[in-house]
């Protein structure tokens, strides 16, 4: 059993574990459930997965074997474009496949402003999710891969602020901006894509970084997303991975070495 994940309060007062396992490409059935087992056995309680990953069903089936308290346990899923025009039964097919009770957050996948007419279309999703938070079928909403004048519509419109937005964080895609708005908002920033789906793991600069603490290029990149203050989210198929994705929180990363990795956004 690993160690216990710290959680982080979101603004409407519901406590986030500040890791957990993202479950993208993990396959519906024997991978994405023995993965999410591996991953409770190293401390994991957060799993963020999404209709369009098409493993709910297995997110779902892994938590309720594990035989831990579902209040223990924090689950993320969304809503994908495709079914913004059906948002109540997009969002019940969700509750029924990961047949845990309740959602613990449920986000807006992509704000897809493509479609035509997505303004009012987005307007109309953001409100069913707002009914389905009030009527407490869901203890959080918010939204993903969004802009700050994207975010400014969704204050100015509804009337529960989104609790986190999930964007693509890391060092080559330092959001500095947007993290500082989210700071100011309340919105809890959520990195996804932490590890650079692996593409990025050798930059010298990393592994820089990774010698001098005798750590993994993935155990820096989390740290660094960590001390930026948001919730990270990588992914694993492999527990050893998933072991060492989770430990993170006994070394920092030094105000010097932050400024390092912060600068590879303008890197090649
Ligand atoms: N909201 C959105 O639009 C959106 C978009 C993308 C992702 N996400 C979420 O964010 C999660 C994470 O992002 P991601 O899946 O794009 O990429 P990621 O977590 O940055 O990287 C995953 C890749 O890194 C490898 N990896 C994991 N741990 C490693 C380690 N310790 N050492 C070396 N390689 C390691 C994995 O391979 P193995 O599996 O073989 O270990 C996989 O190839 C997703 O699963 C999903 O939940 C959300």
């Amino acid at each position: 059993m690993g160690a216990e994940i710290p959680r982080v309060t979101l603004n409407n007062g519901v406590a986030m574990p500040v890791l957990g396992l993202g479950v993208w490409q993990l396959r519906d059935g024997a991978e994405a459930e023995t993965a999410v087992r591996w991953a409770l056995d190293a401390g994991y309680r957060l799993f963020d997965t999404a209709k369009m990953y098409g493993n709910e069903r297995s997110v779902g089936r892994a938590i309720r074997a594990s035989g831990i308290p579902r209040e223990d346990i924090f689950v993320t899923t969304k809503i994908w474009p495709s079914d913004f025009f059906n948002p109540e039964a997009a969002f019940e097919r969700s509750l029924a496949k990961l047949d845990l009770g309740y959602i613990d957050l449920y986000l807006i996948h992509h704000p897809v402003d493509f479609i035509p007419g997505f303004r009012a279309l987005r307007r109309r999703v953001w409100q069913l999710l707002e009914k389905k938070y009030e009527s407490k079928r869901t203890r959080a909403i918010g939204i993903s891969n969004y802009t700050i004048a994207q975010i400014r519509s969704v204050l100015a419109e509804g009337s529960i602020p989104p609790a986190v937005n999930q964007v693509r964080f890391n060092p080559f895609d330092y959001k500095k901006d947007l993290l500082a708005f989210c700071k100011t908002k309340n919105i809890a920033v959520e990195s996804y894509s932490p590890l650079t789906r692996a593409r990025r793991l050798n930059h010298p600069t990393i592994r820089k970084v990774a010698e001098a603490h005798a750590r993994s290029s993935a155990q820096v990149l989390i740290r660094w997303a960590l001390q930026h203050g948001t919730i990270v989210i990588p992914k694993s198929a492999r527990r050893e991975r998933i072991v060492e994705n989770a430990r993170v929180f006994d070394f920092e990363l030094t105000p010097g070495e932050m400024v390092a990795l912060d600068s590879l956004t303008h890197s090649t």
